[in-house]
């Protein structure tokens, strides 16, 4: 399997547009230590020509420019695309967005939770996606989905499960309880290569490691995971947003409930953090908390990084 991150960044990437925090301003002033993101989304492919998107990030159109084997081929038909199909994790703006980018009448395959499913449902503006062409296939939990799209066998299949979190933003509901969100709001994948059986876990979003979930990340080979804050209130502390991480929906890096610390019984191979907020000092290569999740045997995601697997 080829995994590659096409987006480390959270919702509103790196710089976001309108921040000028001190790492925004450090990265739109070329700093060393700061490389800009794009937002939070992977691709993944067992041949290297037929891919399935994890999440369509608002910065999809960018994010294939940068990477050769996402746009058509010159031998290819008139109209073409690698892209064969798309898996979310949630609703969340910055994992849906980018499905609009993928209008134009192009055939793939799009896979989600029924929750988020009925949320593009209710939205007129995705029926863009015509579904004779963009067939809506819902995720069932704990059961592995073969992932076709455009008539091809991707030769993956894609294991789903819950994790805590929240239901997206623009979804919430202040009187409910966790402002409205169900089990499955919030989606872990599990990627399998069929004819292997090999696997990657994809956690984007995550409110906390509780001991399902740590049960079965326990030896994985490779965990992409939620990097969004490094410390619970560092919007608030930056005077960014009133919002803790826990507010939000996203385990913090640090702390006694973090995930440095939950993961680190859990021997897992390789660990990356991904959708890193614009306001995490882990995007400073010289901070002290970068080194602090090196020494813990994470890696910080980079757009364009690869994993073979
Ligand atoms: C999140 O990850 O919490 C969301 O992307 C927030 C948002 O929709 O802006
Ligand atoms: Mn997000
Ligand atoms: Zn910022």
């Amino acid at each position: 399997m080829r995994i590659r991150i096409l987006g480390s960044g959270a919702g509103g990437g790196f710089p976001q547009w309108n921040c000028n925090c001190a790492n925004c301003r450090a990265v739109r002033a070329g700093a060393p230590g700061f490389l800009p993101r794009t937002q939070s989304s992977l691709a993944v492919s067992v041949n290297g020509a037929d891919w399935l998107l994890l999440n369509a990030s608002p910065d999809l159109r960018e994010q294939i420019a940068a990477a050769p084997e996402l746009a058509p081929a010159p031998d290819d038909g008139l109209r073409a695309s690698p892209i064969k199909a798309v898996a979310l994790t949630n609703g969340d703006v910055d994992h849906v967005a980018g499905l609009l980018n993928m209008r134009e009448a192009q055939p793939f395959s799009l896979y989600a939770a029924g929750r988020v499913l009925d949320a593009l449902g209710a939205n007129p503006i995705f029926t863009i996606l015509q579904t004779q062409l963009v067939p809506r296939i819902e995720l069932h939990t704990e059961k592995a989905t073969p992932v076709t799209g455009a008539g091809i066998d991707l030769g993956l299949a894609i294991r789903a499960f819950p994790v805590p979190g929240k239901i997206a933003l623009y979804l919430e509901n202040a009187n409910a309880p966790n402002f409205g969100t169900s089990a499955g709001d919030t989606l872990g994948l599990e990627i399998i290569e069929t004819a292997t059986g090999d696997s990657f876990f994809y956690i984007p979003g995550c409110a906390k490691v509780d001991a399902d979930l740590a049960e079965r990340l326990r030896d994985a080979k490779l965990v992409f995971f939620d990097g969004t804050l490094f410390h619970e209130n560092e919007m608030i502390e930056q005077g960014l947003l009133g919002k803790t991480g826990s507010r939000m929906g996203h385990v913090n890096v640090s702390g006694a409930d973090g995930s440095i610390a939950a993961f680190e019984p859990l021997d897992v191979k390789r660990k990356i953090y991904v959708h890193i907020n614009n306001s995490n000092p882990l995007l400073n290569e010289f901070s002290d908390e970068y080194a602090t999740a090196q020494a813990a045997g994470w890696e910080i995601g980079e757009d364009g990084m690869e994993v073979d697997l």
